[in-house]
């Protein structure tokens, strides 16, 4: 049966395989070692939404694979007519190995993959970000081992990559505590799911709203935009409610002396993270943005090799 990565749900019982692969092929790449394990295999890419590190790991990342990626825009294919979200499913499953799709819905997205008969990878949307928290758990992983007894503080919006980013900490032992406005909370579903993980790996959620208490203690302090694509309209409330939350030198001076910052990219440098930070010691973003390419790697020889 083919398997899809919708939610860090799906890979619940796979994470640590998946970052242990990962590390390899990265390895392997740094070391030249070549092969085309997806030899002959095409990627599907549906972006409703911009992208660069997803569209560009993801076309690289085949690539070394062996294989192929299209890049399809809504507005080129049939889909921005009307052809429904079902039909293109199942005519992408009779030419493509996989499907990765950027979408504005969770639940367009489930409907693709649904009617798909080909493995589908999230490549975000309004719920989730799975391949982005792969990543980064990759990155917490090479600057500072096991993750067993750290504690990653995410301060700003409770959006998709929150969501994604407190189950996967929760999948992997780590504390996870939230910086949020109150009405910015992580999805209430994802919440508690997250809070059974946590309970079976011994690690704590909690939810604040205070930065600083939220980042007591931090190994890791992540954030990401206050307004994410699909929320401009929102921009102008947002930016005055979440100026309490922006992740600047005197919040990481209110973590342990060797954190790490982290940001999923874009940021918007003087709002929910300051050029000092950004480009301070303690950021590890543009490794954090490479291994998008290592993390998808091992994703796609995971549900794509034969
Ligand atoms: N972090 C991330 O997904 O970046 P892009 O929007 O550039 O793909
Ligand atoms: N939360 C952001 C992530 C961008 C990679 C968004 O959805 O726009």
């Amino acid at each position: 049966m083919k398997k899809d990565l919708i939610s860090m749900l799906d890979i619940k019982d796979d994470i640590h395989e998946l970052l242990d692969l990962a590390v390899k092929l990265k390895k392997e790449k740094k070391q030249g070692m070549i092969g085309e394990p997806l030899k002959n295999k095409s990627l599907g890419m549906i972006f409703e939404k911009p992208s660069t590190r997803t569209r560009i790991s993801f076309e690289v990342g085949m690539t070394q694979l062996g294989g192929h990626a299209l890049y399809l825009s809504p507005r080129d294919l049939q889909m921005g007519r009307g052809e429904t979200i079902a039909d293109t499913a199942k005519v992408l499953s009779r030419f493509v190995d996989a499907i990765m799709y950027r979408a504005f819905s969770n639940k367009v997205m489930r409907e693709l993959a649904e009617n798909a008969t080909v493995p589908v990878i999230n490549g975000l949307d309004d719920k989730e970000h799975p391949c982005q928290i792969l990543a980064d758990l990759l990155t917490i992983k090479e600057h500072k081992g096991d993750f067993k007894g750290l504690k990653l503080a995410y301060v700003g919006d409770g959006n998709n990559v929150c969501n994604s980013l407190m189950l996967g900490s929760a999948m992997v032992g780590m504390d996870f505590a939230v910086g949020c406005p109150s009405g910015y909370e992580p999805d209430a579903e994802l919440t508690k799911e997250a809070e059974r993980f946590a309970a079976e790996n011994g690690a704590v959620i909690e939810i604040l709203h205070d930065a600083k208490e939220a980042v007591k203690g931090a190994d890791v302090i992540y954030t990401d935009v206050w307004v994410s694509m699909g929320e401009e309209k929102e921009k102008e409330e947002k930016e005055r409610l979440f100026l309490p939350y922006q992740v600047n030198q005197s919040l990481v001076e209110a973590a342990k002396h060797d954190c790490i910052v982290m940001h999923c990219l874009p940021a918007h440098r003087g709002y929910e993270i300051t050029d000092e930070v950004v480009d301070g010691p303690h950021s590890v973003v543009f490794d954090e943005a490479e291994n998008r390419l290592h993390a998808q790697k091992a994703v796609m020889l995971t549900l794509m090799h034969d």
